[in-house]
C-alpha cells in the first residue's frame, strides 16, 4: 500500500512545503492530486464554494483539461476541444483571449489599447454576467491553441478587474511551469498575482501528480473530503516531485530554458 489518502507521508508534506515555498507569499497551502484537469476542476469548485457565486469567466481557445468540468471552461470546439460531449456546466462564460497576432478585431497592439479587454468589460460581462463573478480563469499563455502570448498590460487589466469583481483569478499553469516560459512560473512575466495556482506536467517531469496552490483564506473553507484524490500526494510520487524540483533549481534549468527560448525567438 502506497498511498493513503487520508494519512499524510512525510513526502507529502516535504512537497506541499516545498510548493508554498517556490511560490508567492500569499500562496500558502498546496492540494496534491493526480492529473492538471483535476487541479482546474478543483479551482472552479473551490471559486465558487469560497465566494457563494457561480459564474466562471475563461476564454476563447484556453485548455483546461479534458474531464467535464474542465472541458466547460475550454475555449475550443475541435482538437481536443468540445465538439459532440456537450451540454457542459452552466454558468461558463466565455470572452475573448487578446491574439495579437490574428487579432479578431483587426487592431494592432499597443496602438489598439488593449480594445479587446474593453470589449469584455463593455460587451461581454454586462450582456452575460449576472454579476455572479466568482472566479476568471487563464493559462499565462495558451498552449493548445498556438503558444499564444497575450501582452502583459492584458493580464494586469485582468488582475485588477478580478479584484474589482470579488472574484478569484485562477492560473492555469499545468502546461507552462517549471521553467518552461524562462521562469519558473508562467505568470512571473506578468507581474501578477493569483489567487489559486494549478500546475501539473513538468511538476514531476512526467510522474503523474499535480498540485493546486492557494491562498490560506480560501483552501481553509475545504472540510475533510470534500476535495480528494485516490492517487494524489502518494509518498512515490511526491518524492519524485521534490527530487524534480531540486534538479531544476540545482542545473539552473530555467536559466537554460530561457536562454534556449532566445535561440529559438
Ligand atoms: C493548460 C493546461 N491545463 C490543463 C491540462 C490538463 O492536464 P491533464 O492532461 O494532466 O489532465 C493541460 C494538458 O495539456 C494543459 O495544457
Amino acid at each position: 500500500m502506497i498511498n493513503c489518502y487520508d494519512f499524510p507521508t512525510e513526502y507529502r508534506l516535504q512537497l506541499a512545503r516545498k510548493l508554498v515555498e517556490i511560490t508567492p507569499p500569499n500562496l500558502d497551502k498546496a492540494f496534491l492530486l493526480t492529473t492538471g484537469a483535476e487541479t482546474t476542476e478543483a479551482a472552479v469548485k473551490l471559486s465558487r464554494l469560497y465566494t457563494g457565486k457561480y459564474e466562471i469567466v475563461a476564454f476563447y481557445g484556453a485548455f483546461h483539461g479534458r474531464t467535464y468540468g474542465a472541458l466547460s471552461i475550454g475555449g475550443k470546439k475541435s482538437g481536443a476541444g468540445t465538439r459532440g460531449f456537450g451540454p457542459f456546466l452552466p454558468g461558463i462564460i466565455l470572452a475573448p483571449f487578446p491574439y495579437c497576432y490574428r487579432c479578431p478585431f483587426d487592431r494592432t497592439y499597443p496602438a489598439c489599447k488593449t480594445y479587446c479587454f474593453d470589449f469584455i468589460v463593455d460587451w461581454v460581462l454586462p450582456c452575460e454576467s449576472e454579476n455572479r463573478i466568482a472566479a476568471f480563469i487563464t493559462e499565462t499563455y495558451q498552449g493548445g491553441a498556438g503558444s499564444i502570448i497575450p501582452p502583459r498590460e492584458w493580464m494586469k487589466k485582468l488582475e485588477k478587474l478580478a479584484g474589482e469583481k470579488e472574484a478569484l483569478l485562477i492560473i492555469d499553469e499545468v502546461q507552462a511551469s517549471f521553467g518552461r516560459t524562462g521562469r519558473l512560473f508562467g505568470f512571473e512575466h506578468y507581474g501578477i498575482t493569483p489567487n489559486l495556482l494549478c500546475l501539473g506536467k513538468g511538476i514531476t517531469s512526467s510522474v503523474p501528480l499535480s498540485a493546486l496552490i492557494g491562498e490560506a483564506r480560501i483552501m481553509d473553507i475545504l472540510t475533510p473530503g470534500s476535495l480528494s484524490s485516490t492517487h494524489g500526494g502518494n509518498p512515490f510520487c511526491s518524492r519524485v516531485a521534490l527530487e524534480n524540483i531540486n534538479i531544476i533549481m540545482e542545473e539552473n534549468l530555467v536559466e537554460n530554458a530561457r536562454q534556449g527560448g532566445g535561440v529559438f525567438r
